[in-house]
């Protein structure tokens, strides 16, 4: 075991307060129970991260989202795509309990992660949130120094031992030290895009969680950039389990393992998201057993 990752689990077993700062010991283990895959003849596969059983999502009185049902793998990218207003941010805000903030926002069904309920009653939002990071499509680097970005939550949860180790290595893992290193104390808004983008990345990324989510993460970044941000989720893969949303369809044929596709039901009245299909990249895009998904991804709606 390196010494990052025994930080790592330390800082999972103190992150029981609401809040950082108010942190108190946490005494049982909580290293995630795995759930393997078991496939048709019997034999494991790939653990599950997160087992999302029938999931709803209402604002209020209107349902963005309904029964949706699907796994996500560990060490796979999969991508969640679909047209506007799907329901493609509903879905992975609410993997990490982004979406609590909201008023009415309401969740039904169960999305387990790996075997725990994130939205049961013994959840700790601070836990869920510290294993699963998040990246949203604008980059959104806080008006400080490159270093303080990156060491922001490690601080804030009191991961202050060979913190500068620990901006280094987040920094090499996103992809950016060696644009950095000489400029540290730089504000971050000092950046390009696409090197702001990396940097959420890196600050995402420094308090090793389990998964990071990404909310179109290249939509507002210029070619160049975009093929540097899908290098790096190739890159992360393997240590990360990843979840990008993305309404380029290359991208998704670029980036991801598995694609789940999302779109309006319109058969009622109202108009509510749900998922269509689900499955490898390659078989999404070149044989969907969904006339749906055949029609989207090839460009005839969205
Ligand atoms: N904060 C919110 N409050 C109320 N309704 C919302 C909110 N965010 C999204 N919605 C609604 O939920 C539906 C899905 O939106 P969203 O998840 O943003 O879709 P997508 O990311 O696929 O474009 C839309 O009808 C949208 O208006
Ligand atoms: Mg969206």
């Amino acid at each position: 075991m390196t010494d990052w990752d025994r930080d790592s689990r330390t800082a999972t077993q103190i992150i029981r307060g609401e809040a950082p700062g108010r942190v108190r010991i946490r005494t049982e283990p909580v290293l995630p129970v795995i759930r393997p895959e078991v496939n048709g003849s019997g034999t494991e596969t790939r653990p599950v991260v997160f087992d999302i059983r029938d999931m709803g999502v209402y604002y209020g009185g209107n349902r963005a989202l309904a029964g949706t049902t699907f796994s996500i793998y560990r060490n796979l990218v999969t991508a969640v795509i679909g047209p506007s207003g799907c329901g493609k941010s509903t879905f992975i805000r609410s993997l990490n309990r982004m979406n609590d903030a909201i008023p009415g926002f309401r969740l039904e069904g169960q999305i387990l992660y790996h075997g725990h309920d994130i939205y049961g009653s013994r959840a700790n939002r601070v836990e869920v949130r510290r294993r699963i990071g998040m990246v949203f499509q604008k980059p959104n680097p806080f008006p400080k120094s490159i270093y303080d970005n990156v060491a922001w939550a490690a601080r804030n949860l009191g991961l202050k031992q060979r913190l500068d180790q620990r901006v280094e290595e987040a920094l090499r893992q996103a992809a950016l030290w060696d644009e950095v290193k000489d400029r540290l104390r730089d504000s971050a808004l000092s950046l390009s895009g696409g090197q702001q983008q990396r940097l959420c990345i890196a600050r995402a990324i420094a308090i090793e969680p389990d998964v990071l989510l990404l909310d179109e993460p290249a939509s507002a970044l210029d070619p160049v950039s975009t093929a540097a941000i899908e290098a790096l989720m190739h890159k992360l893969k393997h240590r990360f389990t990843i979840v990008i949303v993305t309404h380029n369809m290359q991208q998704a044929a670029r980036v991801a393992d598995r694609t789940a596709f999302f779109s309006l039901d319109s058969t009622g009245a109202d108009r509510t998201g749900t998922l269509i299909e689900y499955g490898d990249t390659e078989t999404i895009f070149r044989a969907a057993s969904d006339r749906r998904t055949r029609d989207y991804v090839a460009g005839r709606f969205g």
